[in-house]
């Protein structure tokens, strides 16, 4: 059963004017569209209060719990416009499979997948005009999903009042300056996740606790951090905000294994597209010696991030106090390729035969 959306529309939209500039150059995160989803979660009466209103600040008790004890998880995927017109989204039944798998780790009510889609197809259609012309660039309409503990309440317990909302940004490159390798800064004093910990779910926690690692990143000049694992501080996790991809000199390539990372949905789509276009693709762990090594003696021939926001991001040099291990290679071939082999799906100009586009409008 679909939700019963009730719809209140902006009395005052952003000028066509206004769009069009903000289209034109709307980097990453800054500029909102014109409304917003939201729906609300009691314990006594489920999901309810299903709507779409103009978009506009939140008045909250100041003893809400999300606060105070975090209590929040988020999702973060596009919509592309196609040549003809057309908007899709990608694989977004991932995103709330994604959400559920976070609300069960946080104790946070589960959003029904279907109505996870239906909230963020019912947003972009009311705000199709800020979805970007794709014309020779890649931007794209970022839509942030996100769920927190709305009960205004200091007990330490699952909160009884939740809210679930959807906020829509256009969105150009994520880094300044388009696509070029980024260069890593490697934490050896902070973690990300540990066993048991949140590392898997995307929660505002995750991204508090990874904040000082990257000031000491941008302090030294890198553009993002690259976490390692919380035991033994010797295998590969993730960056901040994106997973990582190893290119061999015989083609294989390897992104370190779940259990305490963000499971990617580009990173899974990679894993699929790069084993069709004939790369072995292999799931395990990757030590920090083995990134070292490989680079140096030419069996690591290209590295690269990958994200929803990031899209597939060439890896520069990876510093760390006191040493550096330089680029793997600076033609990045396969990074290029499936770059363009995933883009080409999203912006359909290339066939989606793995059905992973979602039509809106
Ligand atoms: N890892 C972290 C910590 C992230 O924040 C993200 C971004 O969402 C990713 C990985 C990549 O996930 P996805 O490809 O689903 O965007
Ligand atoms: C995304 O790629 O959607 C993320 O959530 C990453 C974030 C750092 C913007």
């Amino acid at each position: 059963m679909s939700m019963q959306i009730t719809t209140t529309a902006s009395t005052n939209p952003a000028s066509a004017e206004r769009v069009a500039s903000i289209l034109a150059d709307p980097g990453f995160g800054n500029f909102f569209t014109d409304h917003m989803f939201t729906v609300e979660w009691t314990s006594a009466h489920g999901w309810h209060g299903a709507r779409i209103e103009p978009y506009g600040p939140l008045s909250l008790d100041p003893a809400t719990a999300v606060l105070h004890y975090a209590q929040e998880i988020f999702e973060g995927m596009k919509a592309y416009r196609h040549p003809d017109g057309s908007i899709w989204s990608f694989r977004p039944e991932e995103n709330a499979g994604r959400m559920v798998r976070s609300s069960r780790r946080l104790a946070l009510p589960e959003l029904p997948v279907e109505d996870f889609v239906q909230a963020v197809d019912a947003l972009v259609d009311i705000d199709q005009r800020w979805v970007p012309d794709s014309t020779g660039g890649e931007k794209s309409l970022y839509l942030r999903p996100f769920m927190f503990a709305s009960e205004a309440f200091l007990g330490v317990r699952p909160s009884q009042h939740v809210t679930f909302m959807v906020i829509a940004s256009p969105a150009g490159a994520y880094f300044k300056g388009g696509v070029r390798p980024v260069t890593l800064w490697l934490t050896e004093e902070y973690t990300r996740a540990g066993r048991g910990g949140m590392g898997a779910a995307k929660t505002g926690g995750n991204y508090a606790s990874s904040l000082v690692a990257q000031q000491q990143a941008t302090a030294n000049g890198c553009d993002q951090v690259v976490f390692l694992d919380g035991q033994e501080g010797r295998h590969i996790e993730e960056l901040g905000g994106m997973n990582l991809y190893f290119v061999y000199a015989d083609g294989h390539i390897v992104t370190p294994a779940t259990g305490t990372i963000l499971e990617g949905i580009t990173r899974a789509s990679i894993l699929e597209l790069a084993g069709k276009m004939g790369h072995q693709v292999e799931e395990r762990r990757i030590s920090i010696d083995e990134w070292r090594q490989g680079v140096l003696d030419g069996a690591i021939t290209e590295i690269f991030a990958c994200g929803t926001a990031a899209v597939v991001t060439p890896v520069g040099a990876l510093r760390w106090d006191g040493g550096e291990v330089p680029a793997a290679s600076d033609s990045g071939d396969v990074t290029m390729a499936i770059r363009n082999a995933l883009v080409d799906v999203q912006f359909g100009r290339a066939e989606d035969t793995f059905g992973w586009m979602h039509r809106i409008v």
